[in-house]
């Protein structure tokens, strides 16, 4: 049950990004005499300045310097919001209704103390909703590694599986699910495939789309009803889907446990595998390993992102230890990882990192 949220600023409480993004192109143009474009920008969205300025620094061959750089990005942007800064549509309200029900809510921000300051006070939105607040200056690693959120989660005194992380950043729904907790995505940024591949459990246009709630039981109820909707519509409901078909070609006389995967990689295509055992006990195919095949008699060395493992038990199966050494020759600890039941629609979402903390590999 969630019982507390941690938002995101940018992106999800303001409407900052086109901000940032012009103090980040004034500022450079103007110090460095560079121009940088969207492009260059997208990988930091959500990183805080300091990983930001080292990647630019270092890609554009600049002899920077974190911490003035960061002083003139901030009093730009400082500059530009004057005026024109807004919440992001359905924020507020979002906010009061949390507020009110009793959630415990914090801040959790890869950017400096000094650049929310800004923002609060250009919008009016007050910090007393707030139990707790974390900026990328009081943390070592900023997003995508996951202490920021288990930073937040702790000032809350709770677990981060009763977290609901709220984002708009790929980096950031990789440092929610690092932390493990869920997360929930918005559009300012990143269309809703690319998050759901970070991460994502469910996507929204924004918070307007999510109805009112008066208590904490009310909340879960109508997140439950919206994560549910979602799943099925989504990418997340057609990897199950495809899964829970191959199960029928399941060859499992042995054992009477039938699985089926369906594994997405970076080209865009789906692969399917069921297991296959065989008399020789030992002689047996995983599912897993069966999609990962036909992915890669078909790609060649392939990337995977996501996959979705179905089965017949009470709590639906994960891959087995041969599977996830076999298939983190093919995924990073990022590909998102589905797991449905089909007796009870008992499902679970992992990122593989969390599965498999520590790969062989032969070096
Ligand atoms: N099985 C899979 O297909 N995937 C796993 O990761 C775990 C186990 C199959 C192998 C065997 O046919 C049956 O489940 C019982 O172990």
């Amino acid at each position: 049950m969630i019982q507390g949220i941690l938002f995101d600023v940018d992106g999800v409480i303001f409407d900052s990004e086109p901000f940032i993004k012009q103090a980040y192109y004034n500022y450079y143009d103007s110090y460095y005499h560079k121009t940088i474009t969207e492009a260059d920008m997208a990988p930091y969205v959500g990183t805080g300045e300091r990983v930001s300025i080292k990647g630019l620094g270092e890609e554009l061959g600049l002899d920077y310097d974190v911490e003035r750089d960061k002083k003139g990005i901030y009093g730009e942007y400082a500059r530009l919001i004057k005026g024109k800064l807004k919440c992001m549509n359905g924020t507020k309200r979002f906010i009061e209704n949390a507020h009110k029900a009793g959630l415990k809510l914090a801040l959790a921000t890869s950017a400096d103390r000094s650049k929310l300051n800004s923002s609060l006070n250009e919008t009016g939105l007050g910090e007393a909703a707030f139990d707790f607040i974390v900026s990328g200056d009081m943390v070592t690693r900023t997003k995508p590694d996951g202490s920021i959120y288990r930073y937040a989660a702790s000032g809350l005194v709770l677990e981060n599986e009763h977290c609901l992380v709220i984002e708009d950043a790929l980096s950031g729904h990789m440092a929610a699910k690092r932390a493990g907790s869920p997360s929930l995505g918005v559009k300012s940024s990143f269309e809703e495939k690319e998050q759901v591949l970070s991460g994502a459990d469910i996507v929204l246009k924004d918070l307007s789309e999510f109805p009112d709630f008066a208590s904490i039981e009310e909340f879960n109820e109508v997140y439950g009803k919206l994560l549910e909707d979602f799943r099925k519509r989504s990418l997340i409901g057609e990897l199950i889907e495809k899964a829970s078909k191959v199960i029928e070609h399941a060859y499992a006389p042995y054992s009477k446990f039938k699985v089926g995967a369906a594994i997405l990689t970076s080209t865009g295509n789906i692969y399917c595998g069921c297991n296959v055992e065989n008399s020789s006990f030992g002689g047996t195919i995983c599912a897993e390993r069966g999609a990962a095949m036909a992915a890669i008699a078909t790609e060649g060395r392939s990337n995977f992102t996501a996959i979705a493992i179905t089965s017949f038990a009470d709590e639906p199966a994960p891959p087995c230890a041969i599977c996830r050494q076999f298939l983190s020759e093919f995924a990073g600890p990022d590909m998102q990882v589905y797991l449905y039941s089909l007796k009870n629609g008992v499902y679970r979402h992992y990122n593989f990192g969390t599965l498999m903390p520590s790969v062989f590999e032969l070096k």
